[in-house]
C-alpha cells in the first residue's frame, strides 16, 4: 500500500539579522553561515552614517552591539565606525550595505535564488531611501536587474511608500509592522510581501489576516520565531515565511522533517505542541497583539 504523500507549504527560512543565533547579528559572518546553512533568505537591518556611508545595524547607536558608542547619524565611518568590531564573539567588523549586495551577487547565491529583506525601520531618515538608491546605481548598475529580484525594501512606515515606490519600481516591497489594521489599510495593495510578529497572526483575526493576503496574491511573513513550537504553529497558520535567528533549527522544522511525511503523519507533526493549545499563551499572545496594535499608532498614523 502506497501512503498518500501530504502536500506541504513549506516557508522560506529567513535568517534574522543572518544566523544571529550563532554569530554575531547583522555581520558578513552571520550572513554567510546563514547561506552556508540552507536559509532561503536573510534579513538584515540598514543605517546611515555621517558621512553618508550605509551599514548594518539593527539600533539607532552603536552602544548595544559594537565597541563603539552614540548615534549612528551622528558619527562617521571613514576614521570611526570602520575600526569598530561587534561585542559578540568572535568579534567582527561591521558591514556596509555595499559587502552585503556584493553577498547577494555570489554565483552560489543566485544559484540558490536568494533573496534579502532590507529592513529600514520608521527611525531612520526617509533619504536614505535615496542613498540606497543613489549607491546601487553607482556600484551596481549593471546588476540591477538581479537585484531587483534579490533585494526586497522593507518598510515600517505608510510614509516611506511613495519614495520607495518611485526610487524601486522594479523591486519587491515588503511592509513591516504591528498592526493589522495598518498592513490591510496602507499595504495591502503596495506591498508584496506582509512582514508581522508571531503574535499578531496566531489567533483567529490573524488566521483570517493570513487567507485574505493569500486571496490577494500577497505572501505572508512572520518574526521572531526561535521555538519549535510556534514553528509548528507557523506551519499550521500556513505563512509563507518565518523569520528567526536559528538557522538549523529552522531548517530541521520547517523544512527537512517535513520531507516526505504521508497526510497523517504532516497532519500530527503540525498540530502536535502547537504553542497556542494551551489557553494561557493564548491569552498572552491576545494581550500581546492589543499592546502593539496601540503602541503602533503613533508612528503609523492610525
Ligand atoms: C545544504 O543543502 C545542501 C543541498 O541540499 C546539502 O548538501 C548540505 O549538506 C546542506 N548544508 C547544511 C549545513 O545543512
Ligand atoms: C550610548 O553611549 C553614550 C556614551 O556612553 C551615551 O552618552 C548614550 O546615552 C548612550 N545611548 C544609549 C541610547 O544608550
Amino acid at each position: 500500500m502506497t501512503k498518500d504523500k501530504a502536500v506541504v507549504t513549506i516557508p522560506d527560512v529567513v535568517a534574522h539579522r543572518g544566523y544571529s543565533g550563532q554569530y554575531p547579528e547583522n555581520t558578513m559572518i552571520s550572513y554567510e553561515k546563514a547561506i552556508e546553512n540552507n536559509a532561503s533568505a536573510l534579513e538584515g537591518d540598514i543605517r546611515m552614517t555621517k558621512d553618508g556611508e550605509i551599514i548594518m545595524m539593527h539600533d539607532m547607536t552603536l552602544n548595544r552591539t559594537t565597541t563603539g558608542t552614540g548615534n549612528i547619524g551622528q558619527v562617521n565611518w571613514h576614521g570611526y565606525i570602520d575600526g569598530l568590531v561587534t561585542k559578540t564573539d568572535p568579534p567582527q567588523p561591521i558591514p556596509r550595505f555595499k559587502d552585503v549586495v556584493q553577498l547577494m551577487l555570489r554565483r552560489d547565491v543566485i544559484d540558490k535564488n536568494m533573496y534579502m529583506i532590507v529592513d529600514i525601520k520608521f527611525d531612520n531618515p526617509i533619504a536614505i531611501l535615496n542613498a540606497v538608491h543613489d549607491l546601487l546605481k553607482a556600484e551596481f548598475a549593471d546588476h540591477m536587474k538581479t537585484l531587483a529580484r534579490q533585494l526586497v525594501i522593507g518598510i515600517w512606515h505608510v510614509d516611506f511608500l511613495k519614495t520607495t515606490q518611485d526610487l524601486f519600481p522594479d523591486f519587491k516591497i515588503c511592509f513591516i509592522g504591528l498592526s493589522l489594521d495598518a498592513a490591510r489599510k496602507y499595504f495591502f495593495d503596495a506591498a508584496d510581501l506582509l512582514s508581522m510578529p508571531f503574535a499578531a497572526l496566531a489567533d483567529k483575526e490573524g488566521h483570517e489576516f493570513i487567507q485574505e493576503a493569500h486571496a490577494r496574491g500577497k505572501r505572508v511573513a512572520t518574526w521572531t520565531v526561535n521555538d519549535v513550537e510556534q514553528m509548528h504553529e507557523c506551519l499550521a497558520m500556513g505563512v509563507d515565511a518565518v523569520v528567526g535567528d536559528h538557522v538549523q533549527v529552522m531548517v530541521k522544522h520547517l523544512r527537512e522533517t517535513l520531507e516526505g511525511l504521508s497526510v497523517d503523519e504532516y497532519a500530527d507533526y503540525i498540530t502536535k505542541s502547537t504553542y497556542l493549545s494551551h489557553r494561557r499563551t493564548r491569552v498572552y499572545f491576545y494581550l500581546l497583539k492589543k499592546a502593539m496594535h496601540y503602541a503602533s499608532r503613533g508612528y503609523i498614523g492610525m
